[in-house]
């Protein structure tokens, strides 16, 4: 069955007479219940298996015709963008909350010395012990109940969260839709995360927030983080204008074209009443920190190419480190370049010549793009984390022909956007 899971995930009917042959001439027993429905020879897969990495997890065929609002949603986009975004740190104690199939557990596990998974639905998690059992883990606690109920009075070096983030007026799948209003659910989890992380601890979760008519998305987002003791860090990957969110999302739902349409207004009628012009998509990293105030970070997603939860981590340690440095006393600290960079230089010709154009690229994780001039390209190259700022400012300045106090204020700001993207590291 493993060997033919692409065949399983593809093509369905393929897969009902392989097994109709398998029952009809191999006498292989099927029964109806948990994996399939048995009718004669015709025997109907009721979960798919999803391979990912190493690993392969069992969960329910998706079938848009019957919508239940107990399916166990599969590896899907959101599932593989929060695997890729996950801090890979060495954790105590890691909660998967909202855990559906379990992969983010499975994955978490290879990093923590004990995970916890926790869901509402009781068939995910029957699912997601099964796929422990099927990826040989057996240190996944599973525990049924709504968002932190089950944890209560614990705390964890690292949540993971992919909730049911999508902003609809009805709830269609659990592993999809909260039930709540609006973007309620999200800042639900992000209000509450903090009393359930340790010192330190990181909590992560995609996010779908409204972007309502008149008012400043990003201020309201900075809102739910009031009083957390978290720094908060929003990699923003996009919005969407809530006609194309709606019929985006619907087109997965309504298989008809006219149950679309009329789920279509549905919808619109909804975030009319509220104001909803947009739905903004990112990644909320947060971490619990006992400094003396706390930061919020909100940036444009760059690409990610491969992990970059490292990166994402490096993030919090480069903000930080530029918070406990004031100009004067950066200039005194050592950097070195990141591993994984790459300059380009374009050239663009036209009738008046030719322009070259040099930037700074990461090879992997958050794959950032800075426009730069060749000095500093050669300035980013030569620091090994040897000599102080303080020297290179003045190799950089002499190399460029410039007064090294009128310099030093333009030198500054640039290393400082360097380090918060991670191009140059703190040693
Ligand atoms: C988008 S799925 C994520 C599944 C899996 N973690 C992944 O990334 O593929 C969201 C999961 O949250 C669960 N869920 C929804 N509401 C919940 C609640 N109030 N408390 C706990 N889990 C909930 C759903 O049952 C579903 O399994």
């Amino acid at each position: 069955m493993l060997k033919n899971c692409r065949c399983i995930r593809n093509d369905g009917r393929r897969f009902r007479s392989i097994c109709g042959v398998l029952v009809g001439k191999a006498g292989c027993r099927f029964s109806s219940g948990y994996f399939c429905h048995v009718n004669g020879c015709d025997v109907m897969a009721t979960v798919e298996l999803c391979p990912y990495g190493s690993l392969v997890v069992a969960a329910d065929w998706s079938d848009e015709t019957q919508p239940n609002l107990h399916q166990v949603m599969g590896i899907a986009a959101s599932s593989r963008t929060l695997a890729q975004a996950i801090i890979p740190c060495h954790s105590h104690v890691t909660l998967d909350l909202g855990t559906g199939c379990g992969i983010l557990a499975l994955l978490a596990a290879a990093h923590s010395e004990q995970v916890v998974a926790v869901d509402s639905n009781p068939r995910a998690l029957r699912m997601a012990r099964f796929n422990a059992l099927l990826n040989g883990t057996t240190d996944i606690e599973f525990l049924e109940g709504n968002l932190f109920e089950p944890v209560r009075g614990r705390q964890f070096d690292l949540i993971v969260c992919n909730p049911p983030f999508v902003i609809a007026p009805q709830q269609i799948y659990l592993h999809s839709h909260s039930g709540m209003p609006l973007d309620r659910l999200c800042e639900t989890i992000v209000r509450t995360a903090p009393v359930f992380m340790r010192q330190g601890g990181y909590c992560q979760l995609l996010c779908n927030w409204v972007q309502l008519a008149g008012a400043d998305w990003r201020a309201r987002l900075e809102t739910w983080f009031d009083g957390s003791g978290c720094d908060a860090w929003i990699l923003h990957s996009h919005s969407e204008e809530v006609a194309d969110y709606a019929s985006n999302r619907i087109s997965n739902l309504a298989p008809v074209a006219a149950q679309r349409e009329k789920q279509f207004n549905t919808w619109m009628d909804y975030y009319e009443r509220e104001r909803v012009e947009a739905i903004g998509f990112g990644l909320v990293t947060m971490r619990r920190s006992n400094r003396s105030s706390n930061w919020f970070r909100c940036e444009s997603w760059p690409e990610m190419v491969g992990p970059c939860g490292d990166a994402i981590e490096r993030g919090f340690v480069a903000r930080n480190f530029l918070e406990d440095h004031g100009d004067r006393d950066l200039l005194e600290t050592r950097v070195r370049h990141a591993p994984n960079l790459q300059w380009r230089q374009d050239h663009d010709i036209s009738d008046l010549g030719t322009a070259v154009h040099s930037s700074l690229h990461f090879t992997s994780g958050l794959a950032y793009t800075a426009k730069m001039d060749s000095a500093i390209v050669k300035f980013v190259s030569r620091c090994a984390g040897d000599r102080p700022l303080s020297e290179y400012l003045r190799e950089t300045a002499a190399i460029s022909g410039e007064d090294v106090c009128q310099f030093s204020p333009r030198f500054v700001k640039v290393v400082r956007r360097l380090i918060e993207l991670g191009f140059l590291l703190p040693v």
